[in-house]
């Protein structure tokens, strides 16, 4: 079942008017919430993003925190699975097709949920290829917006090169990568792009972050130039569907001395897996 503009209803049944704005203009943001044993992991803030969105391209948000978590709630009762892949959508409405906002729309809003399919353990062993582009989106990039053409086309370079993820460079530093973030490890140091324009604010990546400081691992958050990627030990990325990933080869060469998952990713790791595990246990419902 999907949630659309107030009802519950089968996939097959829900229809959107071809003149809506996310359809003609890909006018509108989206979230993509994971949920762990049939509970939204970190909501409020997947729900504070969404308000930054909206905040940023200009669109009333349709509901408060509270009904948002009702509809999720119900979302997630109504599909199966324990661990589930939340996917919520706002446009900019149905209207006459003129670049300009609308003087009165209703926005549209869509949710609908798939199982989540972490990645397997045999990818945590070897780790994923990665290629390098440059990174050519919008100067807005911290607003998730359904509008996604450059991240299609630069995701896609890595498929055709056999690879996971295309990792990202603008004037010579890391942004991020093409659906995820990245992190690198380099004199024993975790370093990661500060949150801003360029990238958009990860929740996974917040999560790594504040599990390093509460671990003691050595971090800095800063602007890392290309050199330092190339050079790095270690390679990850994160999001809310891979959770931490190694990346153990860029553009065909090995990552590191070997090319192998390192002993920074393995701490943060199994951190987070901890970290799901406690959350998920003190849950409490709204
Ligand atoms: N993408 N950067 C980009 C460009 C992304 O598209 C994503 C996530 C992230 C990671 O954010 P988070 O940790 O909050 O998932 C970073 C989602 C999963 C998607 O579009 O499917």
């Amino acid at each position: 079942m999907i949630y659309l503009n107030g009802k519950f209803l089968p996939m097959e049944q829900a229809t959107v008017p071809v003149l809506d704005r996310g359809f003609i203009f890909g006018d509108g943001v989206y979230e993509v919430i994971p949920v762990y044993s049939r509970k939204p992991f970190r909501l409020s803030e997947h729900l504070s993003r969404l308000q930054h969105s909206l905040d940023g391209i200009r669109l009333q948000n349709p509901h408060t925190e509270a009904e948002w978590a009702d509809l999720i709630e119900r979302i997630i009762e109504l599909n199966e699975g324990e661990d589930q892949y939340l996917y919520l959508h706002i446009t900019r409405g149905v209207a006459k097709r003129d670049h300009a906002f609308p003087r009165a729309a209703t926005p549209t809003v869509f949710m609908m949920s798939n199982p989540l399919l972490t990645p397997l353990g045999e990818l945590l062993v070897s780790g994923v290829p990665a290629i390098t582009a440059r990174d050519n989106r919008w100067g807005r990039c911290d607003i998730k917006a359904i509008s996604l053409l450059p991240n299609i086309l630069l995701r896609q370079l890595a498929v055709d090169e056999q690879a996971t993820e295309t990792i990202l460079l603008r004037d010579g530093l890391l942004t991020e990568g093409a659906a995820s973030n990245i992190f690198v490890v380099k004199d024993n140091l975790l370093l990661t792009p500060p949150k801003d324009h360029r990238i958009l604010p990860g929740i996974t990546y917040d999560v790594v972050l504040e599990l390093a400081k509460a671990h003691g691992v050595p971090h800095a958050v800063r602007d890392v130039p290309e050199s330092e990627l190339r050079t790095a030990q270690e390679i990850m990325l994160t999001s809310s569907t891979k959770e931490v990933l190694p990346i153990t080869r860029l553009d065909g060469q090995p990552v590191g001395n070997n090319g192998a998952p390192g002993p920074v990713f393995h701490q943060l790791n199994q951190l987070y897996q901890a970290y799901k595990q406690e959350v998920m246990r003190a849950h409490v419902p709204h």
